[in-house]
């Protein structure tokens, strides 16, 4: 009854940093056979970026590449290429996301694995889209972010801090792998039929572009009438030409705002500054008349800048202060209990810490522990966010720098000599220092 979805499936993973690897991380999860080819003795540079201890690979890496195979493989070298040419023709899937041009200069282009294995699906992470002015520049998550309009619609609208501001979730990386990710399944369903592998390109531009959709909404809204109603800036406000900063509104056509309440204690501290709730007003009569009389504010009801979604709009100021005065005495979990079983859309503003010590959270999937065993022990990451009524993925340890190099070279037919010829002609191992 556990039959991984993509059993079966071999993929050559050619990715680091995050992008990338968070889609093979879930193909991995699926039950696909991963490959992940990392360069001998340097390896994916996650490994010693933001590390907590010198000789051991950071929760980055940790994080992002459990159950997956590593080969050490300079694909620079004969043998390298030679190596990755058999790889390649046995793959299912092919995925990279080297900087603009990288593959090409390998060899290793779309055009050049299609030859090798028609059945193979490439897949890429690049920054840009390729009709863009920009295609050919590298990209972090922070240039995805400030080119699809997510930046500059997100963060303060007045005062010193009315600036440009980046999302804490990975928009741009992450986010990236999931959308590259959704290609993929739909490329393999695709061969089903066709026989034949396809090129999915997947840009960081496009992914975040994505979840920015609702501001090119907001954007089209502004051209026509001027000003967005649900937005801080109406109605005295001035709107100028482009979508403006939201702080913390909901973004649709509801009434939403974050309130700052009594912090509770214990991992709710004045220091970490979370004590806050977001409590939402939605349009509809009945439901307002619940939030109100959950509020003790029945007097809303019948007062005409209240009792309409459309004179809230105009009266958020006050609404936002009344509700605030309402929730100061009150922690963020006493709100969300009183709100909540009146059925107002509310919820706590929770810190990373609040959300890990958790413990409904480790239900198998939403947060995991991972035996990675040795010094490292065990870590906790994000599991596999959608749950599957007939399979359960198994989250196992992350691979060393090239830990299955020998295990996959004889997969591939390799002999023991040849093995050890790779290692010495700095193929799969670097190139040893020569004698002073
Ligand atoms: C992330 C990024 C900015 C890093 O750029 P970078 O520092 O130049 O690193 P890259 O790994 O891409 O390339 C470095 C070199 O290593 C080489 N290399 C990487 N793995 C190799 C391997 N196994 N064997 C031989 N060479 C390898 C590349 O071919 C490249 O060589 P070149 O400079 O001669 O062309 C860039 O890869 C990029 O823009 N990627 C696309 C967008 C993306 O996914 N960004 C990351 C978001 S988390």
């Amino acid at each position: 009854m556990n039959t991984a979805p993509l059993q079966g499936i071999k993929v050559v993973d050619f990715t680091e940093v995050q992008s990338g690897p968070s889609c093979t991380q879930m193909l991995a999860w699926l039950g696909a056979d991963v490959i992940k080819i990392e360069r001998p003795g340097v390896g994916d540079a996650t490994r010693k970026e933001l590390q907590f201890a010198p000789d051991e690979p950071s929760y980055y890496f940790l994080q992002l590449n459990s159950d997956k195979k590593s080969l050490a493989l300079d694909a620079k070298t004969p043998d390298g290429k030679e190596i990755l040419t058999r790889l390649i023709k046995e793959a299912d899937i092919f995925v990279e996301n080297l900087h603009p041009g990288a593959m090409d200069k390998l060899g290793f282009s779309w055009e050049a694995v299609h030859a090798l294995n028609p059945r193979c699906i490439y897949g890429t992470i690049k920054g840009f889209p390729v009709s863009s002015k920009y295609k050919n520049l590298k990209a972090y998550e922070p240039i995805a972010q400030v080119t699809a309009a997510a930046a500059s619609t997100t963060g303060w609208y007045s005062g010193p801090d009315n600036m440009p501001t980046q999302s804490g979730a990975a928009l741009g990386d992450s986010n990236t792998g999931m959308h590259l990710l959704i290609g993929l399944l739909a490329a393999l369903c695709q061969r089903e039929k066709t026989g034949e592998g396809t090129y999915v390109y997947q840009s960081m531009h496009n992914a975040c572009l994505n979840l920015c959709r609702i501001k090119t909404r907001d954007q089209l809204t502004l051209d026509r009438i001027g000003y967005l109603t649900q937005f801080p800036q109406y109605p005295d406000g001035k709107f100028g030409d482009c979508v403006p900063r939201a702080g913390n509104i909901e973004g649709s056509g509801v009434l939403g705002w974050t309130y700052k309440c009594k912090p509770a204690g214990g991992l709710d501290s004045e220091i970490d500054g979370n004590n806050y709730v977001y409590v939402i007003l939605q349009r509809g009569a009945k439901d307002f008349e619940a939030a109100c009389k959950a509020m003790g504010f029945e007097d809303w009801l019948t007062n005409p800048d209240f009792n309409t979604a459309d004179a809230r709009d105009r009266h958020k100021d006050a609404v936002h202060q009344r509700i605030a005065a309402w929730t100061a005495d009150k922690t963020k979990y006493e709100v969300t209990e009183i709100l909540g079983a009146a059925g107002v859309p509310v919820g706590p503003v929770l810190s990373t810490k609040e959300m890990m010590t958790d413990e409904s959270l480790y239900d198998g999937n939403t947060l995991v522990k991972i035996n990675q065993g040795g010094a490292i022990g065990e870590f906790v990451t994000v599991g596999c966010p959608f749950t599957m009524s007939n399979y359960q993925p198994q989250y196992g340890p992350c691979p060393s720098l090239g830990g299955n190099t020998d295990e996959v070279l004889k997969s591939l037919g390799y002999t023991d000599d040849q093995i050890k010829t790779f290692a010495q002609n700095g193929t799969t191992a670097p190139l040893a220092e020569p004698k002073k």
